[in-house]
């Protein structure tokens, strides 16, 4: 093998070098080139599964939407992913043009997930972290995003290769969104998750508490399943930004389940998701002053 000496843009032989780097760099200079036309990135991350990161990802994606935004979705849950189905576009199927591949329009948003690229719903990926990771670099490189003003990336539960890829891929991250629920449990791993974003020096735009009592249908009255308020105390001792609670609302998954944003609906989680798209918006004011 040819040598190459570690900086590839340097390397007197570029057209000939067979350095894997020279791949890689390519690769990193095609992904910063599409993700330059992307404003704001943030990233939707939790310690444990089924708190609904994926639920807070497409709402927020309509929320800043139907504000004026231009945003896209990024499923980075490449073993699990949902947002498809949340979108109500979950049979669509991936289509390459002359700008790359096609991302699926889900009534104005541009998404991208696994999900378009298998062949049914029950379809099994299995996948070792670097496939992931190449997975996730071809959805930022790949594709034809445009010029978007936000593009919002779900990831699957925990503090692995999915986060640490979009970290490593996106140097300039807006920041990461926290979701956890008020079970003991999962304040543990969200601390653990918030502990991750900190580590990777991703700015933390906060954390949502989820499935935070349930709004009783008759009453309107909140009952306290599970002992809330956890979130608050969590982002207060971690010092960390609580953007808001969401209740637990029966309308919720039956309307995720048939592709449709609690948000486009006038449900009890649209009240209290008002303030975390504030929250969001306020603290990525904050950190662009700051740097
Ligand atoms: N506030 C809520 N009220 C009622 N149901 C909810 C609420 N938030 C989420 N859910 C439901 O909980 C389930 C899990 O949510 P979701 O898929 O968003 O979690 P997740 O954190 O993305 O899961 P995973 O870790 O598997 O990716 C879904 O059926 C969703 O509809
Ligand atoms: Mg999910």
């Amino acid at each position: 093998m040819e040598e190459c000496d570690s900086n590839c843009e340097s390397c007197a032989t570029k057209e000939t070098c067979t350095d894997p780097r020279k791949e890689m760099n390519e690769q990193l200079a095609a992904v910063s080139l599409r993700m330059a036309r992307v404003k704001h990135k943030i990233m939707v991350a939790s310690g444990k599964g089924g708190v609904g990161k994926s639920t807070v990802t497409v709402n927020l994606a309509r929320a800043l939407q139907s504000r004026g935004y231009r945003v896209g979705v990024l499923d980075a849950d490449i073993t699990g992913p949902s947002v498809a189905k949340l979108l109500g576009v979950e049979s669509a199927r991936l289509t390459g043009g002359p700008e790359g591949i096609e991302p699926v329009d889900s009534k104005g948003l541009k998404v991208i997930s696994m999900a378009f690229a298998l062949s049914g719903t029950d379809s099994a990926v299995v996948w070792r972290g670097p496939m992931k990771m190449a997975a996730i670099k071809q959805f930022m490189s790949d594709v034809n995003w445009g010029d978007l003003d936000f593009l919002i990336i779900d990831l699957p539960p925990g503090t692995s290769d999915e986060p640490l890829s979009v970290v490593q891929l996106l140097p300039d991250l807006s920041g990461a969104v926290i979701v956890t629920t008020p079970q003991e449990v999962a304040l543990l791993d969200s601390r653990k998750a918030v502990n991750m974003v900190k580590s990777m020096k991703v700015p933390l735009l906060g954390i949502v508490e989820n499935m935070s009592g349930l709004r009783c249908p008759h009453c309107g009255e909140i009952l306290e399943i599970f002992k809330t308020g956890g979130g608050k105390r969590a982002a207060e001792e971690l010092g960390v930004p609580f953007l808001g609670a969401i209740p637990l609302d029966p309308e919720v998954a039956p309307l995720g389940d048939s592709g449709v944003a609690f948000v486009e609906k006038e449900t009890a989680a649209k009240e209290s998701f008002v303030k975390v798209v504030n929250g969001i918006l306020d603290e990525l004011e904050k950190t662009q002053k700051a740097g």
